[in-house]
C-alpha cells in the first residue's frame, strides 16, 4: 500500500493509514504531524480486503478514553487495522467482548503475573546468555545481524521452552514456521495450517490427559460462562498465545536494540543503573519505540469523540505509537527520558480491559536485553545505518547489522 506522497511531504490525512508505506518509511515525522494537525479524524483508507473508511484517534487522553470504553467499542468484530476474516481465524481473547474475554483473561492471567514470572528468570537469562555468546562468536572479526541471532529469536526460545516445555532443538520447525509467517506473509497459507495442526494435537493430548495445572492444560479446559470453548476456539486462543508475544517482541526488541547501539554514553550509564531505573528505562523504551503502533475496535453506538460523529457500526483506529509521542502526557516526547515520571502510563501495551497479557514477560525480555548489551564494550551500528521497517501489525528494524565485544 502506498499513497504517492511527494518526498518530504506529509499524507493527507484522509489516505492516512498505519501500514502505508510512505507512513513507514518516514514513521515518526508522519505520525507527530498528524497528531498536531489532526488529533481525529476520517480516512478512506482500507481496514479490510473489502472495507474501507475509518475514524482515527491520535492524541492520548482521546485513544486512553475509547481503549477504556469496551462497552461501546468493541474488539469482537476485529481488532486489527487491516482485519482478517473473522470467520478463518479470530485471535482469541483479542478479539472478544465480555463475557467471553472476561472469562478467558481469568482463566489466562496467573500465568504472566509478576510472581509467576520470577520463577522463570533463570531460565530467561540462561537463554540470553545463550543467544549474547553466540552472536559474540560470530561477530568476531566482523559484524553479526543483531535481529536474525538475538532479536528474532528470544521470544520464541522463552515461549516454548518456559510456557510450553519445549527444548530448542525440538522445535526448530516451529521457528521456521515464524520466520516463515514474520518475513513472507505472503506465504502464510504454507505454514499456518501445520501449526495449527500442531497446537490442536497438543491440546487435544491434554485433554485426553485431563490435565489443567499448566497454560495448555488451561487453555484445552477453557470454559465461558460454565461452557466450554468448541474445539476451534481452543485453537484459536492457543494460536494467539503463541504469536501474540512474536513479532511485538520481536520488534520491541529490535528496536530498543538499535536505540542501544546509536548511544554509546546511555549504554554506559544503564551499565551501572539499578533495578528501578532500569525498569524506568524499559518503559520509556518501549513507549518511544511503540512497537505496536495501533489497534482497530467497531463502535457499538453512535456517539461524539473528540469532536467526529461516529456512528454505530464505524471502524475506528487507535494510534498507540501516536498516542505515545503526544507532548501533552509526555514532554518532550521524542526524548528518551528514563527518569520521567509517568514512563510507565504509555500506551505501548494498550489500555483498558485488553491490555497487553504478556506485558510483564515483555518488559523482562527487554530489560534482560538492555543489561546484556549495556555489559558489552561496544555494541556499535555503522555511522548513519537507517534500518528498513516492514508495515506490519508490529515494527522493528528488519535486520541490525553490529560489530560487538565483550
Ligand atoms: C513488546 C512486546 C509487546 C507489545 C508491544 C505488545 C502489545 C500489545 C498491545 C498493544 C495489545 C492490545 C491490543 C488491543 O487492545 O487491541 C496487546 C494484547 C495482547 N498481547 Fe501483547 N504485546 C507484546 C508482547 C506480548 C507477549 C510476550 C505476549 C505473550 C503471551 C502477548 C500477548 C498478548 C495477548 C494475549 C493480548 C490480547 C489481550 C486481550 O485481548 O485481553 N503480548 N499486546
Amino acid at each position: 500500500m502506498s499513497s504517492g506522497t511527494e518526498a518530504g511531504g506529509f499524507i493527507e490525512p484522509s489516505e492516512f493509514h498505519l501500514y502505508d508505506q510512505t507512513v513507514n518509511d518516514d514513521f515518526w515525522r508522519q505520525v507527530n504531524h498528524l497528531r498536531e494537525t489532526c488529533p481525529a479524524g476520517w480516512s478512506n483508507g482500507p481496514w479490510s480486503e473489502f472495507d474501507s473508511g475509518f475514524w482515527f484517534f491520535n492524541d492520548f487522553a482521546t485513544v486512553q478514553k475509547v481503549a477504556t470504553n469496551w462497552r461501546e467499542f468493541s474488539s469482537a468484530e476485529g481488532a486489527a487495522p487491516m482485519q482478517f476474516d473473522l470467520d478463518i481465524m479470530r485471535m482469541i481473547p483479542l478479539e472478544t467482548d465480555p463475557p467471553m474475554h472476561r472469562d478467558i483473561r481469568k482463566a489466562l492471567n496467573p500465568f504472566f503475573t509478576p510472581t509467576a514470572l520470577k520463577e522463570q528468570e533463570p531460565r530467561l537469562h540462561a537463554i540470553v546468555d545463550r543467544l549474547m555468546e553466540r552472536c559474540l562468536t560470530k561477530a568476531e572479526g566482523g559484524q553479526v545481524d543483531f535481529v536474525a541471532e538475538f532479536t528474532r529469536r528470544l521470544p520464541p526460545l522463552i515461549f516454548f521452552e518456559a510456557f510450553l516445555g519445549q527444548r530448542e532443538e525440538e522445535i526448530g520447525w516451529i521457528l521456521e514456521a515464524l520466520e516463515t509467517l514474520l518475513l513472507h506473509p505472503e506465504r502464510a497459507l504454507e505454514v499456518a495450517p501445520k501449526l495449527m495442526f500442531w497446537e490442536a494435537e497438543i491440546i487435544e493430548s491434554r485433554r485426553a490427559e485431563g490435565k489443567r495445572d499448566d497454560l495448555i492444560g488451561v487453555i484445552a479446559h477453557l470454559e465461558v460462562e460454565g461452557v466450554e470453548l468448541d474445539e476451534r476456539q481452543r485453537v484459536e486462543t492457543f494460536n494467539l498465545m503463541i504469536l501474540a508475544g512474536m513479532e511485538t517482541t520481536m520488534g520491541g526488541l529490535a528496536s530498543v536494540a538499535w536505540e542501544l547501539a546509536c548511544v554509546p554514553d546511555v549504554r554506559r550509564m544503564l551499565a551501572r543503573a539499578d533495578e528501578k531505573l532500569l525498569d524506568s528505562a524499559t518503559d520509556e523504551f518501549l513507549r518511544h519505540a511503540s512497537p505496536v503502533p495501533g489497534a482497530a475496535r467497531t463502535a457499538h453506538a453512535d456517539v461524539e469523540v473528540a469532536g467526529c460523529p461516529v456512528k454505530s457500526g464505524d471502524r475506528v483506529l487507535l494510534n498507540w505509537a501516536s498516542a505515545n509521542r503526544d507532548p501533552k502526557q509526555f514532554p518532550e516526547p521524542d526524548e528518551l527520558i528514563f527518569d520521567r515520571s509517568n514512563a510507565a502510563s504509555h500506551v505501548a501495551f494498550g489500555a483498558g480491559i485488553h491490555r497487553c497479557l504478556g506485558n510483564h514477560l515483555a518488559r523482562r525480555e527487554v530489560k534482560a536485553m538492555i543489561r546484556a548489551v549495556c555489559s558489552l564494550s561496544s555494541f556499535e551500528v555503522e555511522p548513519g545505518f537507517a534500518p528498513q521497517f516492514r508495515p506490519s501489525m508490529a515494527r522493528g528494524p528488519l535486520s541490525l547489522p553490529v560489530t560487538m565485544a565483550r
